[in-house]
């Protein structure tokens, strides 16, 4: 394939990979846009290997590595749960900040390529940037997947004097940076360069393991976004320019979603970088049981349940994480079914970070076909609850907790959440008095107007749906 058509490739995969951007931005035309995304990645990568800069002797290396590459995708696809799916993200943004790295080293000692004068200048600074950007996506990645899978408490680890070291760690990393540049061979430029990595690697760490498990959600959009960049710096290095157009979409969509996530959570994007969330004024949290709220919790069966729910004119659900562990989603939308035939008005509630991914509600909706127009943003419907008749919570619990917007010492203080609490009634669905993500107690649960209806979600509402249609 000539430059000229393996170019025009390029711009076709670019402009495919805008429109899946365009199309995952909403439910009903997001199958769209992962299939804009598939041919857009199966056109680069055929105009890649067919490309000019492919030598015959080189096909073989990429086909076996597409071959691997593509079964662990495909066997990673089949036996990943969907709740798992952030761990699995953070994972690959891992592997890309360690393809950054890589490509940095080997265009580094590549001597096949004669750079001169300030064409030398921007190749290294793209190096250096680009290992930089990739060593720091690397380990905070990695750092993140322990922390979603649990393998790493989900408590910030604080540092002392840690913004100071953050800055002596920045000063060191310009100061070899200069004498990275300054070297006069590869081999005196390799200590600086070494150096470098390893302050990043260790600063990626340090980052992520600073932050809350209540800022994750930010912290997963904000590695997306530094996987990006991290793609695009490796795109400058190879002279690719759909490497540089397709990590700039990534970096500019991952760092708006984390604008957006830290609106949602009323969070300052410096500060949670600067780490420390989920540890502050509050009490210190503690996993398990909701040890700090007091009071009498009122246990419901499902038939009192079904009764409150048949007597109902407005009933707003509100699914969080339980829903997606049980996959009670169809059964939910059973029910919903069997409310609206019995003209009981039913929306759904839905939180920016219910679940543990953005969207993660949205999709088991869609799934379960939900119809679109009675699944509501928070914004839209947190006004509405004191009119619901019944507020039914189904494995939600950090976003309905009243500690976020009651109590100012509380760990998750201003974060905000769905008020279900202000419906006549709110019936909470969970196993146990467990606390959730964040591993704060939740005052919800003892509230006069609160019931809960203990046990799996999918068991109880199929219960529930059971005495709604005896
Ligand atoms: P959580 O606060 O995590 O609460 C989920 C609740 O579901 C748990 O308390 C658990 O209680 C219950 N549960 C688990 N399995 C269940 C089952 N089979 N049946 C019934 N209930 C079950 O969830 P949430 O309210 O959706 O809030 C999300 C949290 O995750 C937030 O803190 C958010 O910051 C964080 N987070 C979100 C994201 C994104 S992007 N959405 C990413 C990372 C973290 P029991 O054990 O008692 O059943």
């Amino acid at each position: 394939m000539s430059q000229s058509l393996a170019t025009v490739a390029y711009l076709g995969a670019a402009i495919l990979f805008i429109l899946s951007l365009g199309g995952l931005s909403n439910p009903e035309t997001s199958r769209r846009g992962n299939l804009f995304g598939m041919i857009g990645m199966a056109l680069a990568v055929l105009a890649t290997v067919a490309g000019p800069h492919v030598s015959a002797s080189g096909i073989g290396w990429i086909v076996a590595a597409l071959v691997i590459g593509g079964g662990v995708g495909l066997y990673a696809a089949k036996v990943v749960k969907m709740t798992q799916m952030p761990e699995l993200v953070a994972l690959m943004h891992s592997l890309v900040g360690l393809a950054a790295c890589l490509v940095g080293f080997a265009s580094y000692v590549d001597t096949s390529v004669q750079f001169q004068g300030s064409e030398k200048l921007i190749h290294e600074v793209e190096i250096y940037v680009g290992i930089l950007i990739g060593a720091i996506t690397f380990s905070g990645s990695l750092i993140a997947f322990g922390k979603l899978n649990g393998r790493i408490g989900g408590k910030p680890v604080l540092l002392p004097a840690r913004h100071w070291l953050n800055l002596v760690a920045l000063l060191v990393v310009i100061w070899f940076g200069r004498q990275f540049i300054l070297a006069p061979g590869t081999a005196e430029g390799m200590t600086p360069l070494i150096v470098m990595t390893v302050i990043s690697l260790l600063f990626g760490v340090h980052m992520v393991m600073a932050i809350g498990g209540a800022d994750m959600p930010v912290v997963v959009s904000m590695l997306n976004s530094y996987s990006g960049w991290a793609a695009a710096a490796t795109g400058f290095m190879l002279n690719n320019d759909l490497l540089i157009v397709t990590g700039a979409l990534v970096g500019s969509s991952g760092a708006i979603l984390s604008y957006i996530m830290c609106n949602a959570m009323n969070r300052n994007f410096i500060s949670v970088i600067a780490g420390g969330f989920g540890s502050g004024g509050g009490a210190p949290a503690k996993k398990g049981e909701a040890s700090e709220p007091q009071g009498v919790v009122v246990p419901v069966s499902a038939a009192e349940t079904a009764e409150l729910l048949r007597e109902a004119k407005s009933v707003i659900i509100v699914p969080g994480y339980g829903m997606a562990v049980a996959q009670a989603q169809h059964t939910v939308c059973e029910i919903t079914k069997t409310l609206r035939e019995k003209s009981v008005d039913v929306r759904f509630a839905i939180h920016p970070v219910a679940g543990r991914m953005p969207g993660h509600m949205n999709v088991l909706l869609a799934e379960a076909k939900v119809p679109y127009d009675i699944v509501m943003e928070m914004d839209e419907i947190n006004g509405d609850f004191p009119e619901a008749d019944v507020a039914m919570i189904i494995g939600a619990n950090d976003i309905v907790n009243p500690s976020a917007a009651e109590d100012p010492t509380s760990p998750i203080a201003g974060m905000p959440v769905l008020e279900v609490w202000k419906a006549k009634n709110s019936i909470v669905m969970k196993r146990s008095m467990s606390s959730g993500y964040a591993g704060v107690g939740n005052p919800l649960f003892y509230k006069d107007n609160n019931r809960m209806l203990f046990g799996d979600a999918k068991k109880m509402l199929e219960e529930v749906l059971g005495a709604l249609n005896p």
